[in-house]
This record gives C-alpha cells, structure tokens and sequence, in this order.
C-alpha cells in the first residue's frame, strides 16, 4: 500500500497477541469486549500522546515539585455506534475525564454506503480534540462520514482509532481526510465481496454484543 503520512500502524508485540486471540472464531463474547477494551488502552497510549498538559504543584512526602496533568475539556472520545462503543472503557480507564460523544451509523447492506442516525457532541467539541472509536476500518465509509459530520460541528482537532484496517478503508479516509490523524493495530490483506476485512474478524457489533 502506498504510505501516508497521517498513518500509524501500532504493529506491538502485545496488541498483536492480543489482536490474534479477537480474531479467533472460538473468543467468547466476554473475552471479545474485554480483549477491544484491553487493545484500546494499549492503542491510547500511543494515540494520546500529543494531548494537551498542564505543569501543576505535587507535594510528595519530601518535597514539592512540578509536574503535568492533561487538561480537562480537552480531549472527546466519539464511538461510533455500535462497535465503537467497546472501545470507551479502554480510553476511559487511562483517560476518566474524556468527555463522550456518540454517532450512529450503520452500513446499508446492499451498497455498503454509511447511514447516520444519531449524533450527539459534547459542547465546545470545536475546541477539543475529538477522537473517534471504531474497532473496524473496512470500505472507510462509515469513519469518513463519522468524521464529516464532526467537523460540520466544529471540531478541528481529529484523530481516528481503529484496531482491524483494510488498504482500502485507510486510503479512503486518508484522501478524504487528510488532516486526520489515523491509528490503526493491525493492517489486513483486503476486503471480501460484502465489505467485510480478512482475514479481519467477522462482524464486530455482533461479536461484541452477541446479537448473532
Ligand atoms: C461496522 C463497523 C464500522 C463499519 C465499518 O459497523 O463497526 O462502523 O461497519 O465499515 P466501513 O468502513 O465499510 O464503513 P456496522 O455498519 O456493521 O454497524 P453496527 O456496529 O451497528 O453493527
Ligand atoms: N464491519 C465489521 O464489523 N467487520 C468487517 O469486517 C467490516 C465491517
């Protein structure tokens, strides 16, 4: 695949380990959210890494001394309903004061084209840096949609966070999107018939939430 700036594959030993066990046909429901939770933070710790901080005063038992804390207000995790959502509890557990927004989309089966059916941003998201959440990066329409309607809101810091990628749904979004920043775990070969990653996973809101 042609290299794009605004790409970072995470490609680390324990996000692989634990993208292996998410792939496998036999992960239960409960391994599967905990395992999305589990990469999330891994994943945020890298894609994170530029978010704003503050010096503040620390008095430790010898002494006072400066430090940083991030900023509150500055940063919003957007999950992309559904799978998106399995992502929140890993920012959120490195990151407690990450204010949440929600988009809904589903892809139409036929034409795989994106449909928004819920949007809710928290106030002031034109001044944060919003970072949408969603485990599966496939044709790039639903994250590519996901992010136009947040900028239609105002936000013009934007990251995306994605664990399974095809070629093509990063080169999508990367043309559409340049000024994104994207980080993806793990890049696979291609996209079936159906839209679908592989050797990808199957279908990650039914896995997550064990609708099928
Ligand atoms: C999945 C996934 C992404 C989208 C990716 O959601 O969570 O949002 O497909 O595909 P794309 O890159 O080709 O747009 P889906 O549409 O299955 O909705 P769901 O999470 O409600 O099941
Ligand atoms: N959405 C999924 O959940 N899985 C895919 O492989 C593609 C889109």
């Amino acid at each position: 695949m042609e290299k794009f700036q605004n790409v970072t594959i995470l490609d680390h030993p324990l996000i692989r380990h634990k993208v292996a066990i998410l792939r496998s046909e036999t992960t239960s429901t409960k391994e599967f959210r905990e395992l999305v939770e589990e990469i999330t933070m891994l994943m945020a710790y890298e894609s994170f890494k530029d978010i704003p901080t503050k010096e503040i005063l620390v008095k430790t038992p010898l002494e006072i001394c400066t430090e940083r804390a991030v900023v509150e207000n500055s940063v919003a995790i957007i999950p992309v309903l559904r799978a998106g959502l399995g992502m929140v509890g890993g920012v959120h557990k490195l990151f407690p004061t990450a204010k949440v927004g929600h988009i809904g989309l589903y892809r139409d089966e036929e034409t795989l084209e994106p449909k928004e059916y819920y949007l809710k941003l928290p106030d002031g998201i034109d001044k944060m840096t919003a970072v949408v959440l969603d485990p599966m990066l496939a044709t790039g329409g639903s994250a590519s949609a996901a992010i136009a309607a947040i900028k239609a809101r105002g936000a013009k810091s934007i990251k995306l966070m994605s664990i399974i990628a095809a070629p093509q749904g990063v080169k999508t979004v990367a043309a559409a999107h340049p000024d994104v920043q994207i980080y993806v775990a793990t890049l696979d070969r291609t996209l079936n018939d159906k839209g679908y990653i592989l050797p990808g996973l199957g279908d990650a809101g039914d896995r997550m939430f064990g609708t099928k």
